[in-house]
């Protein structure tokens, strides 16, 4: 049994639809977990000792506020090779899709990253993963998307599993991503290897299968094949929709019932509309956003339009470089029209629901107990504190953990 208590925390942001106004603070409360999973989550005054498992570690945090751990539903840690130089052709002008259309671009991390071993792969996602953990997230989705070819795939997702195996380091949910780059080949032969031995292979290793719904990449009827037949593989679909024009791929995730739609810069009231109906969550990526310099990340067209919103990195070598999910809530303020509340929700809680996980993202008994403690009394420095990171320490499944930012 291992149990810890976090006593004379400020402010307790348990992001609990239940408790009322977002984020639902506590104020001058106590945190209990047993076995990882929170015990008690309430005011430190109504803290009854028999509460208090015998050998608790008890720790004081003197007044700091606590949020649950984040949970970063949408990255591609498990990469390979630099794109510094596109980011330095970039600040001169040059546009994604130029890079792309002259060799770089995904295509240039597919060549650097499918050589790679499982050990090279996980070593270099550890690095991401780590940081990411001190940077206060405690779960990570994690996508295949650089290998294309069918075993460099399976390589990309049996590094996830290594990832998902260290006990230091977020949870890992892997996805199958291998509509992302086009193949060299035919397409259909890629396509038929794809919805034959590459989702077969990949239910054994994935919850989730995505495919980059765009133009120069792939479409729509393309990804629905795909999702079709991942159906018969329990894979549940995850899909990038009307991220650099509009393409259908949000209606197409409305139609099939996917766990998310990412992106949608360019996606139009219509899919707001299908996308709230059908129940998906939209997944903001204010930091690609940023890069790019498109339209801004539709955070608050999403809330108006009735859907769940989460906020999450894309953490990869092209569209953003960053695993720090404080920096992304800065952004979905900032660009994406959230309130700080909305987008430390979206952040947690909603980046569960984009990973149909209901177990954490709130800090309620009976959840698993992953949770942050901030460097400050105010959650709202989460945010507010540009590029900070002011993360104390983590609780990462009820085990404290004070991670190195070095
Ligand atoms: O989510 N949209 C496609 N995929 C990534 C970019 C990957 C890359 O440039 O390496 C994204 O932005
Ligand atoms: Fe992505």
């Amino acid at each position: 049994m291992s149990a810890v208590v976090v006593h004379g925390i400020g402010a307790l942001c348990t992001c609990d639809p239940l408790l009322g106004d977002a984020p639902g603070v506590i104020r001058d409360a106590a945190l209990v977990a047993r076995d990882g999973v929170i015990v008690y989550a309430g005011p430190e005054a109504t803290l009854d000792r028999s509460d208090v498992p015998r050998g608790a570690l008890e720790i004081q945090v003197r007044g700091a506020a606590v949020i649950p751990g984040f949970v970063d539903a949408h990255t591609h840690i498990v990469w390979l090779g630099d794109r510094g130089d596109e980011y330095a052709q970039r600040a001169f002008g040059v546009t994604y899709d130029e890079i792309a259309a002259s060799g770089g671009g995904i295509r240039a991390t597919v060549r650097a990253t499918a050589p790679g071993t499982v050990d090279d792969l996980a070593a270099a996602g550890r690095e991401r993963a780590r940081r990411m953990l001190a940077s206060g997230t405690t779960t990570v989705e994690v996508k295949s998307g650089y290998g294309l070819e069918h075993e460099a795939e399976m390589r990309e997702l049996d590094a996830a599993e290594r990832l998902r195996q260290w006990p230091d380091l977020p949870d890992v949910v892997a996805t199958y991503l291998p509509l992302h780059v086009t193949p060299d080949g035919p397409r259909d032969a890629y396509m038929d290897d794809v919805c034959t031995r590459g989702v077969t292979a990949a239910a054994k290793r994935a919850t989730f299968v995505d495919a980059y719904c765009e133009t120069g990449a792939y479409t729509v009827a393309e990804c629905e094949r795909l999702f079709t037949a991942a159906a018969s593989h329990k894979l549940r679909p995850k899909i990038h929709a009307e991220q650099l024009s509009h393409s259908g791929g949000a209606l197409l995730a409305a139609q099939v019932g996917a766990v998310s739609a990412d992106h949608l810069e360019h996606a139009t009231n219509t899919d707001f509309e299908a996308l709230s109906k059908a129940g998906v969550v939209g997944v903001i990526l204010p930091g690609a956003s940023l890069v790019l310099g498109g339209p801004p990340p539709p955070g608050r067209r999403l809330l108006e339009a009735g859907c769940r919103v989460a906020v999450a990195t894309d953490c990869n070598p092209g569209t953003c470089y960053s695993e720090s999910m404080p920096l992304m809530i800065s952004l979905a303020v900032a660009l994406g029209g959230l309130s700080p509340a909305q987008a430390l929700v979206a952040a947690t809680a909603g980046g569960a629901a984009a990973l149909g996980l209901t177990d954490r993202g709130i800090l309620r008994a009976g959840l698993r107990c992953d949770a942050v403690i901030l460097e400050t009394t105010n959650w709202v420095d989460v945010g507010y504190h540009l590029g900070a990171d002011i993360v104390d320490s983590v609780m990462l499944e009820g085990r404290l953990e004070v991670p190195s930012k070095a």
